[in-house]
């Protein structure tokens, strides 16, 4: 029904009709290569995944083959029309009819593996679609077509999947920035983009990637991590999670600390929640990452310039804009440069509870991080003034940790005291400690309360949380 049928089932064409647009408007990219390549070599090899690693090559053989067979009797022309459930319906159909008249030996499970393949080539991202689906999985990156690492569980492997080629890989890198309107090629090398669920993703192409396009995703967590389990995972102790509770109430402001991949935005997220629901907030990110649950959001993302090199709108741009947009709260997803300069302004004039993430690896790297953004943005103010900005500014830097065993944890909850001297003064209210390892080479440590009372305890007050904080801080304290 869906096929042009002009080349008779069952038998293999050499000549390879141009293949049309697939669905999801890209350009075919994928399924001409692989039927190109089909038609030249007669060998192609469709992309391996988990499963594939395991099949015979007597599998692997009829997957080209029917795979050959379908290129050549089906029109991509017309699934382009298609939802993809129809078009996984209709290839489904054609793939059956195929094996049948080729009389092709395969079990009920096999013929479906093949289908599920030969969909995910031509409508998905091809061999990472069985990791896409995986929840467990937070990154996903791939170094040419022979690498492709994920991280669970904190920690990083290698998997057996591999693309046939780099032109594969580099077929389904456009086409995933082509569904965002981006495009990735020699002449413009590097992109971010999204999957359509959410997921974050960077393309880095040759010339600059030396052994092929380098593409990272951060997988996008269906189930969203609340600091409940944060709490359960032992990110945080209970005590902890119920300080982070109340920071997030009592509009304070926050930035999140950490190394890449610590959980700084999981964290930011988590924070979000506890904002009341009818306070307008802002955000600013450069790849849209955060799930805020408030009804009155704004949300705004930074946008890289076109081809001409023009049409940037910076994380800068859109800080300075968010304060003509009568926000209460602005929070942005990632500090990199001179708008920190813009946040602490906004921090400073009355945009209480705004919160931000920065890359450091400690509180105190952190407050020398923000120095250095400022400086970055030409500014020429005198050192001191800019600490006394940032000490009047930040309330409270949260540091987020991945550590070595690849668990994540909350290492530090610090406050920002005031200056003494040139110096910006910080106090631990909650920290961990790291007591050792177990038998299985994991980290044993504790969070633990400091006991001190926090600056920000009239505050808390004003809030009526004073009672919950005293609870908080003596619950764990030594
Ligand atoms: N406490 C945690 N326990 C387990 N997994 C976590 C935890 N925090 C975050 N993760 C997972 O780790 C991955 C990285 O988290 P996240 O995106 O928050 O890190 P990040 O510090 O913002 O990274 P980046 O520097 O790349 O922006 C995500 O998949 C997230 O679901
Ligand atoms: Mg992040």
């Amino acid at each position: 029904m869906f096929g042009k049928r002009n080349t008779p089932i069952g038998t293999t064409s050499d000549k390879q009709s141009p293949v049309p647009d697939v669905p999801g408007g890209s350009s075919a990219a994928l399924p001409v290569a692989t039927a190109t390549a089909a038609a030249s070599s007669g060998t192609v090899s469709m992309a391996p995944n988990t499963r594939s690693a395991d099949m015979d090559s007597r599998l692997s053989e009829v997957k080209v083959s029917v795979f050959n067979d379908l290129m050549a009797t089906v029109d991509l022309g017309e699934f382009a029309k298609l939802d993809h459930k129809s078009v996984r319906e209709a290839i489904g159909e054609i793939v059956g009819e195929i094996i049948n008249m080729r009389n092709l030996m395969l079990s009920a499970i096999e013929q479906q593996q093949l289908i599920t393949d030969i969909c995910n080539d031509i409508l998905g991202l091809g061999p990472l679609e069985p990791l896409l689906a995986r929840d467990d999985i937070a990154d996903i990156m791939v170094n040419g077509y022979d690498k492709v690492y994920i991280e669970t569980d904190g920690l990083i492997q290698l998997t057996d999947i591999k693309f046939r080629d780099n032109q594969q890989l580099m077929n389904i890198c456009q086409r995933i920035v082509q569904a965002v309107g981006r495009r990735v090629d020699e002449s413009s090398p590097i992109c971010d983009a999204r999957l359509q669920d959410g997921s974050r993703v960077n393309v880095i192409a040759p010339p600059l990637a030396i052994d092929g396009p380098a593409l990272t995703i951060r997988k996008f967590k269906r189930d969203r991590l609340t600091l409940d389990k944060l709490v359960k995972f032992g990110t945080i102790s209970n005590a902890g999670g119920r300080l982070l509770e109340i920071i997030g109430h009592c509009r304070l402001n926050v930035i999140i600390s950490g190394g890449t991949g610590s959980g700084k935005t999981t964290l930011l997220n988590c924070l979000t929640n506890y904002i009341d629901r009818n306070e307008r907030i802002i955000t600013c990110e450069d790849a849209a990452e955060l799930q805020l649950q408030q009804p009155h959001v704004v949300r705004l993302e930074t946008r890289p310039p076109n081809l001409e090199g023009v049409g940037q709108v910076t994380m800068r741009d859109l800080v300075r804009n968010c304060l003509r947009m009568r926000p209460e709260r602005i929070i942005v997803g990632e500090v990199r440069g001179p708008e920190a300069f813009d946040l602490l302004q906004a921090m400073n004039t009355g945009h209480d509870g705004s919160m931000g993430t920065i890359h450091a690896n400690n509180p105190r790297e952190c407050i020398s991080r923000i120095e250095n953004m400022i400086a970055m943005g030409g500014y020429t103010l005198p050192a001191k003034t800019v600490r006394e900005q940032i000490a009047g500014a930040v309330n409270v830097i949260v540091q987020a940790s991945r550590l070595r065993d690849g668990s994540r944890k909350i290492t530090h909850v610090s406050e920002v005291v005031g200056m003494e001297g040139d110096v910006v003064t910080l106090q631990d209210l909650f920290i961990y400690e790291i007591q050792g390892e177990d038998a299985q080479g994991r980290i044993v440590g504790r969070h633990r309360s400091t006991g001190l009372r926090p600056a920000f305890y009239e505050r808390v007050r004003y809030f009526g949380k004073e009672r919950d904080l005293a609870d908080v801080m003596e619950e764990s304290s030594v």
